[in-house]
């Protein structure tokens, strides 16, 4: 009955879609257990290229079941869209089950996201837009609507009644001028309503089922360490635990289920939205990177702000989520960009750090301590699948040297080494 979480080590973007689609080959379930359509995974797959919001990204595996666990917040219409999408380019969603205790997010969670962001002026998350963090509020103020109420249509509509008086007036407080309508979203939302109904379930129940049949479960995590409420940057994280610790109780599975943690961890650092980012280069090596990673928001188009590894993150998140093995991706971006720098720890105040600190002012201090190692040749892209064929040994001795001290500075194996989008562009060590 093993359960193995996958988690992104960093700011989120680490390559967990393409991943997961890789183990979704070896499990019979994959579960989403946290997060909304704030997330983008992108997957490559028989030379095309599907981006997944909600949807756990195993669907793509024929015959593998996908569930949506209860820790996710599900913008419905943005579900089924997913759904009509998939099916449309033949693929089917019939293994698709959906947690009755998901939450939902509505247009009014929409709105605040967008009003609370343009309030707070000067000290902006950079949020995806989606609603995430007022559906999340409203999960723990207790207000919110659960999947189960919202395919039943008079308990949706008594719900939506009551939520939308409250949020009307917090709308006229931040003074937009948004108006809701109730009728029209009742008429709208009730019609995704019914799309959804014959997918909800008590997934816990059926992941019980399926581990007592000896399945293998595979835990997807979304975004990153790095925006954990309670571990990442905060205040610029999302509005969810990412860490492994939260599978547990956002997939509805006892801790004893899960046997094992993978971490994905890019080969350099990425992020979008605000907050310090101490290895962030603003200069042609982040150009370089931007470009020859294609690091623009799977969900919003925005650049992604780039630098060079971090290990004190990657530490950290070694630690958070307990990893047994790294999977490193996106190692050919940095071939040809010249000498490599890895950040092993941080100069705060004058003096050495190697853990992360706390607050976003000594962040914002902290000076990150390198060391430089020899670059390797560009290789087209195209030729990264046949390279991966070769195996791990026919990689460029400067590239096996990185995953080497990548290995060192985290006292994780790197168990998978990925050098390109595709799935054959993977190479098990
Ligand atoms: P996720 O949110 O962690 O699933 O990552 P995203 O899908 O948002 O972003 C990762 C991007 O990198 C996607 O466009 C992937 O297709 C791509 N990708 C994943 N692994 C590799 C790799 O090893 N090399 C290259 N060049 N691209 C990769
Ligand atoms: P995947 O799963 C990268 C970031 C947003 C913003 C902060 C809060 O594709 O790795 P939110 O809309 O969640 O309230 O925004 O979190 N963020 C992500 N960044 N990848 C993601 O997901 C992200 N999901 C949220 O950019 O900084
Ligand atoms: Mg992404």
């Amino acid at each position: 009955m093993p359960a193995t979480v996958l988690i992104g080590t960093q700011w989120g973007d680490e390559g967990k879609g393409k991943i997961t689609d890789y183990y979704a080959e070896r499990a019979d379930v994959i579960v989403r257990f946290q997060g909304g359509n704030n997330a983008g995974h992108t997957i490559v797959a028989g030379g095309e290229t599907f981006k997944f919001h909600v949807l756990p990204s195993g669907l793509l595996r024929p015959g593998k079941h996908a569930f949506i666990g209860n820790g996710v917040v599900i913008d419905p219409k943005v579900l089924v869209d997913e759904i009509g999408q998939l099916e449309s380019r033949g693929h089917s969603a019939k293994n698709l089950r959906i947690s009755d205790r998901a939450h939902v997010i509505l247009p009014y969670h929409k709105m605040l996201d967008g009003a609370e962001e343009r309030l707070r002026a000067g000290a902006k998350v950079g949020t995806t837009g989606r609603g995430i963090g007022p559906a999340y509020q409203d999960k723990a103020a207790r207000s919110g609507i659960r999947m189960a109420e919202f395919v039943s249509p008079e308990f949706f509509k008594a719900r939506l009644s009551e939520n939308i008086a409250i949020k009307q007036r917090i709308l006229d407080a931040y003074g937009f001028g948004e108006k809701l309508d109730e009728k029209a979203i009742f008429d709208e939302y009730s019609g995704y309503a019914k799309k959804l109904a014959p997918y909800v379930a008590d997934t816990s129940v059926l992941l019980e089922h399926a581990m007592t049949q000896g399945k293998n479960i595979l835990l997807e995590g979304a975004q990153g360490t790095m925006l954990d409420i309670d571990h990442g940057t905060y205040p610029f994280v999302t509005s969810s635990n990412c860490v492994a610790g939260n599978a547990c109780a956002g997939a509805g599975v006892s801790p004893r289920s899960i046997s094992r943690v993978v971490g994905v961890v890019k080969a350099y650092t990425t992020r979008v939205g605000e907050g310090p980012l101490p290895t962030e280069q603003e200069n042609e090596v982040g150009r370089k990177l931007l470009e020859r990673g294609g690091e623009f928001g799977t969900t919003t188009g925005r650049p992604r702000r780039c630098g060079w590894l971090d290990l004190v993150v990657v530490r950290h998140s070694c630690r958070l989520n307990g990893i047994d093995g790294i999977i490193l991706t996106k190692l050919d971006v940095l071939g040809g960009i010249g000498k490599t720098k890895i950040c092993k720890a941080y100069e705060l105040d004058g003096k050495k750090t190697e853990t992360f600190p706390s607050t976003m002012a000594m962040l914002g201090r902290c000076k990150p301590i390198y060391d430089e190692l020899d670059g390797w040749a560009d290789m087209p892209a195209q030729e990264m699948v046949a390279l991966a064929k070769k195996g791990y040994s026919a990689l460029p001795r400067e590239m096996r040297e990185y995953v080497r001290y990548v290995e060192k500075g985290t006292g994780v194996k790197v168990e998978i080494a990925s050098i390109g989008p595709e799935r054959e562009a993977t190479i098990e060590r």
